[in-house]
């Protein structure tokens, strides 16, 4: 009998997760919610309404708005603020810079994984983030882990955004990856970290075909019923 399972893709910031999650969702016909983009679309909230004077986001102005943000997250990955689509403008380098700051507010945090774990209440989602496993989803049906080489994760981002016409440097890519894996894993509240029962995966020499063959082998051996998912019994 098909089971519809929570998985949770945590891991390093550009280390290929939201492709992944997506693929995954794809094969198994499952949603796919990209939790950085929540962050992300809180950030440009925040860079829109002046709260981010110097830097430093105005806390107290930030936790005040956040029932009133309207953040949707579309099936066809269009992400959309306040009826406004923001997709493009929340993978700005402005708001990947500020990004961390407002993720570490705990305010911010307890909005967005009741938000979270709203969306993955009936199972058959993929969600990836930071803290997914440990936090949002701690009894998810399976865990991943994703890493990956920071200067392979540079890389990547780089020729992404070169090829969308963003002009941007290598260096600062890979010193924005530094930091936020930096701040990602000495923040406070929810640090990233590997949840104990998660699988690592460090994909810096694999291709998303590897990948997926790795996921789906993953699933088979993960329980009998879980091979019902890929169709093949
Ligand atoms: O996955 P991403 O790079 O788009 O995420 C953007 C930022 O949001 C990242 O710097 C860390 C934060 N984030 C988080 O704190 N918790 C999550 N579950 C997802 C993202």
């Amino acid at each position: 009998m098909k089971k519809d399972l929570t998985i949770a893709i945590d891991g390093f910031s550009s280390g290929g997760k939201s492709t992944f999650a997506r693929a995954i969702a794809a094969r198994l016909g499952y949603v796919f919610i990209d939790s950085g983009a929540m962050y992300r679309a809180v950030t440009l909230w925040a860079l829109r309404h002046g709260l981010v004077a110097g830097g430093v986001p105005d806390e107290a102005a930030l936790v005040a708005a956040l029932g009133d943000m309207r953040i949707e997250l579309w099936p066809d990955g269009r992400v959309s603020l306040d009826g406004d689509d923001v997709t493009e403008a929340i993978r700005s380098l402005e708001v990947s810079e500020f990004v961390s700051r407002v993720s570490s507010i705990g305010a911010v945090r307890e909005h967005l994984v009741a938000l979270q774990r709203g969306m993955g209440r009936d199972g058959g989602v993929v969600m990836d983030g930071r803290d997914i496993g440990t936090v949002v989803f701690p009894d998810a049906d399976l865990k991943i882990f994703l890493t990956a080489d920071p200067a392979v994760r540079a890389r990547r981002r780089y020729d992404e955004l070169r090829a969308a016409g963003v002009d941007v440097s290598l260096a600062d890519i890979e010193r924005n990856i530094r930091e936020r894996d930096h701040q990602d894993q000495t923040r406070t509240i929810n640090p990233l970290r590997r949840a104990p029962d998660a699988v690592v995966l460090d994909n810096s020499n694999m291709t998303l075909g590897e990948q997926m063959e790795w996921v789906e082998k993953l699933i088979h051996s993960s329980g009998k019923n879980h091979k019902d998912l890929l169709n093949e019994g």
